[in-house]
């Protein structure tokens, strides 16, 4: 399988426009395992909104309460199996988005980073650009390489910061691979007009 996991270093990051964007300039198709929160706009809502054109694949577990996937499962009554994750068949190649981080539960042993190793897809880290940001990042990149995860690199999200970008390549050893700046809507037209990935979809 040929694609890239998407995850972030919290929740509301910006994972979703990443995706969005990659799978637009990839010709790539669309997949999030477990969609939380479901009865608000679910993320495959907002894929198909920012990008159209992209295919979307059903989430594999759909729960209603907007929390962690082990919290929202307990409250429907049920478990989410770790073996139930498994990826649609595709000829494109797939962007998986996680929920929220790597150190989200899934149920009472499994983390959303063991559904990483198990994909074995490369990771797209995204994170703030702001303030706060080198230290979640240096975490999330340090939990990954614990874990042998492959990892392709970081796309920060919010008003260029240097610094910050200095410091995640330096201490983190990957590349910051793009830089997406604050936009003033969020819609088709935008991400159709952000500047392709100066990174190719890993083969
Ligand atoms: N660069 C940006 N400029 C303006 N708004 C942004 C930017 N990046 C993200 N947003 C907005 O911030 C919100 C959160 O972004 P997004 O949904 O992509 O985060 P997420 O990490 O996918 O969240 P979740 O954990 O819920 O899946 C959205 O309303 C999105 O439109
Ligand atoms: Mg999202």
């Amino acid at each position: 399988m040929r694609g890239v996991f998407v995850t972030g270093t919290d929740t509301g990051v910006g994972k979703t426009l990443v995706s969005a964007w990659l799978a637009h300039n990839w010709q790539a198709e669309y997949w999030k395992p477990i969609q939380t929160g479901a009865g608000e706009d679910s993320d495959a809502d907002t894929i198909a909104r920012l990008a159209p054109q992209v295919p979307i694949h059903p989430c594999a577990v759909t729960l209603q309460a907007p929390l962690s996937p082990h919290e929202a499962a307990k409250r429907e009554r049920t478990r989410i199996d770790l073996s139930a994750l498994t990826p649609p068949a595709t000829q494109a190649p797939l962007v998986v988005e996680g929920a929220g981080g790597v150190m989200v539960p899934i149920n009472e042993v499994a983390l959303m980073i063991d559904l990483m190793a198990r994909l074995r897809l490369p990771v797209v880290v995204v994170a703030r650009s702001g303030l706060g940001t080198i230290n979640h990042t240096l975490m999330t990149l340090e939990m990954l390489r614990r874990r042998q995860v492959p990892l392709l690199g970081v796309v920060m999200n919010g008003q260029k910061n240097p610094g910050n970008r200095q410091a995640i390549e330096h201490f983190g050893g990957v590349p910051v691979l793009a830089e997406i700046q604050p936009l003033l809507a969020v819609n088709q037209s935008v991400v159709a007009g952000l500047p392709p990935p100066a990174f190719s979809c890993p083969p």
